[in-house]
């Protein structure tokens, strides 16, 4: 809080925080699936201001108040949410399109073809330029703190600076940045590299994501790169170019008092699928999104049982898949594929009564994912590719017996904060049901040692050292700006 007092403080993503729909009984309230949410949803209570987002999920644009401003957490009122409405078409070209079919596996390596369409483009600006007035609007100030997030929003930024010159803008990309080659098929790196240095910090997960994006520059604008401070100036600008690891927030003692005991969540879930009390649970919450490697996490459960004979009707993989962007032809075929192998698998070790693997397709809420953590033996993160991946922390943070086993992939952002995990190539099929198998028998001992420390380390980089590092490196830019002002 110290960092902002006295500071304007506006957030813009595309993804809104809440979602408010019309029940039988007045509105209902609901969180979206989105690690960029549960992480920047906490800071934004704490700092308060304004958040401006696409009312995506809100379909009834008269549940919320006039000028499409609402003020949450409902009930706690600490902050504004600000709501743009896009057209079909908007949404279509900025989000499916260009963000979705363009960006999203241009930034991921898993191996689906990016798609740009020019008229995709055309809305991508379109509704970039949107964002950017709606914040111009909203500043009380000329220098407003603004925290632009992810790829939605690469224009953002220079559009943004050009009409607030002494704004502090801070730019996350909360997904990967791939390699200067892989990025080049992108028929406007060009623009979309300039809108993005129009930020004074840009936030990357990693090191080695902010090295591809230097690298990037340097291959495709005439920019001075300071590689010694991880700046770059461009147009007389500089931008800071950092890692910024993104976590949750570590649930309060208050929160923990809510939750069930383990042994009620245990049963609750075991009783819930027909199963008893001795029955081997792992579970896997994700998106329903090719990049989270659902696929090969399906076939190294089928491994297993394989392998290990002993693991049938004792042994089953639970997968929380919540709905996204099924609009898209790649999504709905890839959902499709799930089901049809989980049916194979079913169909070759089930029996009456027993299913290896359980596929829920649907929105679960938070308190749903935190019971089925708590009951697992095992969490399964096999993400193809992943900027942090947020489901490993919430499994660990929900583990206070300091019980169970995390099964992560080297290739998601949290494999080099998490060593203590059972680190994979989810590409390995063998390495993973050997993974499997090794979770199943870990001593309690070996898991509760890896556990303690897993926690010891989320729970002090939690998101408020992202975002209080990230405000911090704001702040003293702003300071020598003033400083600089004054001579
Ligand atoms: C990723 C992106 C977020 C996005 C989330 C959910 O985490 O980085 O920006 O909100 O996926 O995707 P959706 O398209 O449903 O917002």
């Amino acid at each position: 809080r110290t960092t902002l007092r006295g500071d304007q403080v506006i957030v813009v993503s595309n993804r809104e925080p809440y979602i408010h729909e019309k029940g039988p009984d007045g509105v209902i309230v609901k969180r979206p699936a989105s690690g960029l949410v549960t992480a920047v949803e906490p800071v934004m209570r704490a700092c308060s201001g304004t958040w401006i987002a696409h009312g995506s999920g809100s379909a009834d644009h008269d549940v919320v108040d006039s000028n499409d401003r609402v003020m949450v957490p409902p009930g706690h009122d600490e902050y504004v949410l600000r709501r743009l409405w896009l057209t079909p078409e908007e949404e279509q070209g900025f989000y499916y399109g260009f963000s979705n079919e363009g960006l999203w596996p241009l930034c991921h390596v898993a191996h689906v073809r990016p798609v740009f369409r020019e008229a995709d483009w055309n809305r991508y600006r379109e509704v970039n330029q949107r964002f950017a007035d709606a914040v111009v609007a909203e500043a009380v100030v000329e220098d407003p703190v603004v925290l632009v997030q992810d790829y939605h929003f690469a224009l953002l930024p220079a559009m943004i600076r050009k009409k607030l010159p002494r704004a502090t803008i801070l730019t996350f990309w909360h997904i990967p940045w791939p390699n200067p080659e892989s990025f080049g098929i992108c028929p406007w790196r060009r623009e979309i590299l300039e809108g993005m240095l129009g930020s004074t910090i840009l936030g990357f997960h990693t090191r080695f994501h902010c090295k591809n994006f230097i690298e990037t520059v340097d291959r495709y604008l005439e920019a001075r790169i300071e590689h010694e401070h991880s700046t770059i100036s461009f147009h007389d600008d500089d931008t800071l170019v950092e890692s910024y690891p993104i976590s949750i927030e570590w649930p309060s003692d208050r929160e923990v008092a809510t939750w069930a005991p383990v042994d009620v969540c245990r049963r609750n879930v075991r009783e819930r699928f027909g199963y008893g009390p001795d029955h081997y649970i792992a579970v896997g919450v994700d998106r329903f999104d090719y990049t989270k490697g659902i696929l090969e996490r399906l076939h190294a459960v089928e491994r297993l049982l394989e392998k290990h004979p002993k693991w049938v009707g004792r042994f089953s993989f639970i997968q929380v898949a919540a709905p996204s962007r099924s609009s898209l032809e790649e999504y709905r075929s890839f959902q499709d594929r799930i089901q049809q192998v989980t049916e194979r698998i079913n169909k070759r070790f089930g029996s009456e009564g027993y299913l290896p693997v359980h596929l829920l397709a649907e929105h679960h809420e938070h308190a749903a994912l935190i019971e089925l953590y708590r009951a697992a033996e095992i969490c399964v993160v096999t993400s193809l590719h992943d900027g942090m991946n947020l489901v490993c922390k919430e499994f660990v943070a929900a583990r206070d017996d300091e019980l169970g086993v995390l099964i992560l992939s080297r290739f998601a952002g949290a494999a080099r904060e998490m060593p203590e995990a059972l680190i994979v190539n989810p590409y390995h099929v063998e390495e993973c049901a050997d993974a499997l198998e090794q979770g199943l028998a870990m001593p309690a001992a070996e898991q509760r040692e890896r556990m303690a420390s897993l926690r010891a380390s989320v729970r002090e980089f939690n998101v408020y050292r992202w975002a209080g590092r990230m405000l911090a490196d704001g702040g003293r830019s702003r300071l020598r700006d003033r400083i600089q002002a004054r001579l």
